[in-house]
């Protein structure tokens, strides 16, 4: 029994198949271009590790998902792959399109036949998890009750578009072709491992540098937040005893105002590492808002709890302190990723503005 992951050196990719070695010996096939946002380093723990063969290569390359199908025979495909950032995906929406839609089309493709000519039992066992997110859903207003998994799709950005477009196609090859397909949308993650041109990792890095903590717009938009393990921990559950075709919705019972979400990771910096100069707050900076900025997500989580009896283990106050101690004894971890590239990120987003590097 093996399963395959796409996009296993991102941020939750990698965190998963952290968890999955973790509490069980099933190997995993991770396949994974290796974007700015790849980072074997995530992994360096499963160096040696037999459980883990590591595959640097593009979910679109068909040849070479099929070739990875023939040769490992998985018994599930676990997909993360994608274009993650909806500022960057303002910038140049073409990757996510790429990626989000086209490569999820041909990673459905190459399942499609693999599974076609599996032998029954095998067949019948078989899945293909789709991981996507909240921001299909749209954007909430102060008093409308949470996402549902029936909610409208009403994507508002290049990236929540392609998102929801690589949702519809996994939906449609379930139905037309009957592929054992599950999806999971989930709400904001945060936690080890998180890139820092999200906000969390963001604010903590410009913090223990002394730079500008850049809140767009008002700060009053609010986020349900989750911790990156439960989302993983709900993966599992979905994957394990999830019903075919269906949706579940993964949350942390979590709303924020983006403002709070920035005080409170000050109030935690000044605690673990004071700085000299004065409480972290003084680095708030407003800035130019992000455009079609979607003001407010929350999960509707009742479904997964429901059926499969997940829910968070974590609440934010004991997650956040978790990701904040994390980020402090990592920093060999963060100075890596703090490269050239990243850097040319920072002034492309922030550059005009009076915030950070
Ligand atoms: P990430 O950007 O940190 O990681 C994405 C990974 O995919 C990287 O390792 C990258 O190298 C890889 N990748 C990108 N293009 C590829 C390609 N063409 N072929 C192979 N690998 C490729 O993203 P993340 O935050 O870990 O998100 C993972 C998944 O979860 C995404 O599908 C995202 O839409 C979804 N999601 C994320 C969040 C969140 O808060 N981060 C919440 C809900 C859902
Ligand atoms: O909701 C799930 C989604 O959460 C995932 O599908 C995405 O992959 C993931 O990136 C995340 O999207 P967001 O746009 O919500 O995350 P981000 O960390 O970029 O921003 C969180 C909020 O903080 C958002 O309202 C924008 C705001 N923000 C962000 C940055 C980077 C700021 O105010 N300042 C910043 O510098």
């Amino acid at each position: 029994m093996t399963i395959l992951v796409t996009g296993g050196a991102g941020f939750i990719g990698s965190n998963f198949v952290l968890d999955w070695l973790a509490s069980n010996d099933e190997p995993v096939v991770n396949l994974d271009a290796l974007t700015y946002a790849g980072n074997r380093e995530n992994l360096a723990s499963l160096e040696g590790d037999a459980r883990h063969v590591f595959v640097h290569g593009d979910i679109c390359d068909r040849d070479l998902v099929d070739r990875l199908l023939a040769e490992h025979r998985p018994r599930a495909i676990v997909h993360f792959a994608a274009e993650s950032h909806v500022d960057r995906s303002i910038h140049g929406p073409g990757e996510f399109m790429q990626t989000n839609v086209t490569g999820t089309f041909t990673l459905l493709e190459a399942a499609r036949g693999y599974w076609s000519a599996l032998e029954t039992g095998e067949k019948a066992a078989f899945r293909f998890h789709h991981v996507s997110t909240d921001e299909v859903y749209g954007s909430l207003g102060p008093d409308d009750a949470p996402f549902t998994e029936t909610h409208a799709y009403e994507p508002n950005s290049p990236y929540s578009a392609s998102k929801a477009a690589s949702d519809h196609l996994v939906r449609a090859w379930h139905h037309t072709y009957g592929l054992p397909v599950l999806t999971t949308n989930c709400s904001n993650n945060y936690g080890p491992y998180h890139f820092p041109e999200k906000l969390i990792p963001l604010l903590i890095v410009n913090a223990l540098a002394g730079k500008p903590l850049p809140v767009y717009g008002d700060g009053r938009q609010i986020r349900d937040w989750l911790y990156v393990k439960d989302h993983c921990s709900a993966i599992r559950e979905v994957l394990a005893r999830g019903r075919l075709g269906e949706t579940y919705n993964i949350g942390g019972w979590n709303e924020k105002p983006n403002i709070d979400i920035v005080k409170t990771v000050c109030a935690l910096l000044d605690e673990m590492r004071p700085d000299a100069a004065g409480p972290y707050e003084r680095l708030i900076t407003y800035v130019t808002d992000r455009p079609g900025h979607d003001r407010r997500y929350a999960i509707d989580a009742r479904k997964v709890e429901r059926e499969l009896g997940w829910r968070p283990a974590e609440t934010f106050e004991t997650g956040i302190r978790k990701t904040v101690r994390w980020y402090l004894d990592n920093q060999p971890w963060v100075q890596n990723v703090l490269s050239g590239g990243y850097r040319d990120w920072v002034s492309k987003q922030y550059g005009n503005q009076d915030a950070c590097a």
